[in-house]
C-alpha cells in the first residue's frame, strides 16, 4: 500500500495553491459553467443522428462544436474547422451537418476509422442497405468462422464466451463475404457490429480500463444477431432523417496522423476544437483493443505496441525514459509528489512536451484570428493537483497564442482515498480537480 501524506500535506501545497490562483486570475478563469460542463459528455450524442453509431464516452457533445462556431462566429467559407485529437469525430460530423469544411486528425486506426465512417452516412442507400442486412441474417450455417481464425490477443477468449464470438466472427466473415469492403455498405455493417463487441462481452470500459461484468448480458447467437440488427436499423433510420432534412454537407475528412505533426497547411483552419487524451494513465488502447483487433486494425502484439506508441504519452504503461524539467508550474507541482510511481514524473513532463509539440503544429495552422477550444481534464497525483489546463494555458502562451480565457465546466472527482484526504487536509485542493475549456487567440 502506497503512502500519502497526511497532516503536512496543506502546508506543503500552499505556495502550488498560490501559485494556481495567480495562473487563474492572470487567465480570468470562468468559475464553474454548469451547462458548459454538460457539452463535456458524449452522452447526449446517443440522441443525435449518426453521432449515435458508436458510444465513445471519451467523446464530447456535437452541441459543444456547434456552440464555439456561433460565438466566435466562424465563416463559413474561409477556412478548416480542425481536430487535431478527432477520436469518434465529433467536430468533423458536426462541422459538416452545419456545412463547414472541416479535417479531424487521429493516429488510432480504429477511431480514424469510425469517424471516416460516419463521416460517409451520405453515401448510404437505405434499401440497399436493408437487404445487405437480411443478407447477412439469413443462412446462419454459411461462412462459419473457425476459431483458428480469430486474432492473436488473448483476451478474446477470457472476455467472450465461445458461441457469441463465434456468432460475431460469422457475422463479421458475412458481411465481407456479401458486400463489397470499399462500398459504404460493408463499413456500415461492420461498425454496427464493432459497437455491440462491448454490450456482447463479459467485460465493460470503465475510466482505467475493462471491468468484468458481474452477470453475461448476452448468451446466444441468436441474441446477438438481434442486437446488431436492432443497431443497423437504428443507423438506418439516421440516413433517413437526415436525407429529410435537406443538409448541404460540409466537406469534412478524417486523416490519419499525428497532432504532434499535423498534416495540414500553414494557415487553414479558422477554429480548432479538440480534447486531447488527459494526463491520467488511461490507456485508450488498452480499452478499446477488442475491437481493433477484431477490426483487424492490429493483428500481431508487435503491431500493437506499434500503435501504442505512436500516441501522445498520457499513461504510465509505455515506457518512457528520462525527460527533461518542463513548465516551471509543473515542475513546481511534481515536486511535492511524495514517492511517485514509477514512470509517473517523466511521464507528466513528456504529456506537456508532447502537448507543446501540438501546440506549435496549432499555431501554425491557425489563420490569425482564429480560436482554438482545449478541452482538458485536471488529475492528480498523491493528493499533488496537476492543473493541466492552467500549465497549457502557459504553454499555448510560450508558443505565441494569447489565451482569452479559462472556463471551468465541471468538478472532476479523484480516487476516494485521495478525496478523503484532501477535505480532512486541504479542502482548496480539490478546486483545481477539475475539467476545463481552455481559449486561446491567434
Ligand atoms: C478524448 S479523445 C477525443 C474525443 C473526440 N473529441 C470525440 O468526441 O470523439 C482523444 C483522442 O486523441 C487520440 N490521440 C492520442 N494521441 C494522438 C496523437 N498523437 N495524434 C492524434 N490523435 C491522438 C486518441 O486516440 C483519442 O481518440
Amino acid at each position: 500500500m502506497r503512502s500519502f501524506p497526511t497532516q503536512t500535506m496543506d502546508r506543503a501545497l500552499a505556495p502550488l495553491l498560490s501559485a494556481y490562483r495567480a495562473a487563474e486570475s492572470h487567465y480570468r478563469l470562468q468559475p464553474l459553467n454548469e451547462p458548459l460542463g454538460r457539452l463535456f459528455s458524449f452522452a447526449f450524442n446517443t440522441q443525435r443522428p449518426v453521432h449515435r453509431w458508436y458510444m465513445f464516452k471519451e467523446g464530447f457533445a456535437a452541441d459543444l462544436v456547434g456552440s464555439f462556431i456561433h460565438e466566435f462566429r466562424v465563416p463559413k467559407n474561409d477556412g478548416l474547422v480542425v481536430d487535431p485529437f478527432s477520436g469518434s469525430g465529433t467536430t468533423a460530423l458536426e462541422s459538416q451537418f452545419q456545412g463547414y469544411s472541416s479535417r479531424g486528425v487521429e493516429v488510432n486506426p480504429f477511431f480514424a476509422d469510425v469517424a471516416s465512417t460516419k463521416l460517409r452516412w451520405l453515401e448510404g442507400d437505405v434499401s440497399a442497405i436493408r437487404a445487405s442486412i437480411d443478407e447477412v441474417l439469413a443462412s446462419p450455417d454459411l461462412a462459419e468462422a473457425q476459431v483458428d481464425q480469430w486474432p492473436e490477443l488473448t483476451s478474446f477468449k477470457r472476455l467472450y464466451s465461445e458461441s457469441v464470438l463465434s456468432e460475431l466472427f460469422r457475422l463479421k466473415a458475412r458481411i465481407l463475404h456479401t458486400s463489397d469492403p470499399a462500398d459504404f455498405t460493408s463499413a456500415f455493417l461492420l461498425l454496427g457490429l464493432t459497437s455491440i463487441l462491448e454490450l456482447t462481452s463479459k467485460a465493460y470500459k470503465t475510466g482505467k480500463g475493462l471491468k468484468f461484468r458481474k452477470r453475461q448480458l448476452i448468451k446466444d447467437p441468436e441474441e446477438v444477431r438481434e442486437r446488431v440488427r436492432r443497431k443497423w436499423l437504428e443507423m438506418l433510420e439516421d440516413i433517413s432523417t437526415l436525407r429529410g432534412q435537406h443538409i448541404e454537407p460540409g466537406d469534412a475528412r478524417i486523416l490519419r496522423g499525428d497532432a504532434r505533426s499535423i498534416p495540414l497547411e500553414d494557415g487553414c483552419a479558422s477554429l480548432v476544437v479538440y480534447s486531447p487524451p488527459y494526463a491520467n494513465t488511461f490507456d485508450y488502447n488498452e480499452v478499446y483493443k477488442l475491437e481493433m483487433w477484431f477490426m483487424d486494425h492490429v493483428t500481431s502484439y508487435e503491431e500493437w505496441r506499434r500503435v501504442k506508441e505512436a500516441s501522445l504519452r498520457s499513461h504510465v504503461s509505455l515506457r518512457i525514459g528520462a525527460q527533461e524539467q518542463g513548465d516551471e508550474l509543473l515542475e513546481q507541482a511534481l515536486s511535492l509528489i511524495e514517492k511517485p510511481a514509477r514512470g509517473e514524473v517523466e511521464m507528466l513532463r513528456a504529456y506537456f512536451a508532447d502537448m507543446r509539440l501540438s501546440l506549435l503544429e496549432q499555431k501554425r495552422i491557425c489563420q490569425p484570428g482564429a480560436r482554438v477550444v482545449i478541452i482538458v481534464g485536471n488529475s492528480s497525483y498523491r493528493c499533488v493537483p496537476i492543473a493541466t489546463d492552467l500549465i497549457l494555458a502557459r504553454l499555448a502562451e510560450s508558443v505565441g497564442f494569447s489565451v482569452e480565457q479559462v472556463r471551468v465546466g465541471r468538478r472532476l472527482n479523484t480516487s476516494s482515498q485521495q478525496m478523503a484526504l484532501y477535505n480532512a487536509n486541504d479542502p482548496a485542493g480539490m478546486d483545481f480537480i477539475r475539467e476545463s475549456a481552455v481559449i486561446l487567440h491567434r
